[in-house]
């Protein structure tokens, strides 16, 4: 299996099936998780699709970008974790992760 963890603002825990390839946005909405708003529709423009994945599969995840490193910055909740989960896409080694919603700017 290759699931991962989300954990909504509210604290609802929501176990997604990941499909290689697929951002990790559209998995999170897929899922019915509808706090995560993705106001861009994942063209790393809005930053409200941010996510804190945890430690365990960071070495896994691709490269921040300039545009994604500046919008993280834009964000009074910015963690070392925070990501745009626009900007991942899933894989097999991400598999187990656990990702929470950060709080809404
Ligand atoms: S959906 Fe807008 S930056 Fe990710």
């Amino acid at each position: 299996m290759s699931n991962f963890t989300v954990i909504s603002r509210n604290g609802q825990v929501v176990s997604v099936e990941g499909r290689a390839g697929i951002s990790l946005m559209e998995h999170i909405r897929d899922a019915g998780v509808d706090e995560l708003l993705a106001l861009c529709g994942g063209c790393c423009s809005c930053a409200t699709c941010h996510i804190y994945v945890d430690d365990d599969v960071q070495e896994h995840l691709p490269s921040l970008s300039v545009d994604e490193d500046d919008l993280l910055d834009s964000s009074d909740h910015r963690l070392p974790q925070s990501r745009l989960s626009c900007q991942i896409p899933f894989a097999p080694e991400l598999a187990g992760m656990i990702v929470t919603l950060a709080p809404e700017d």
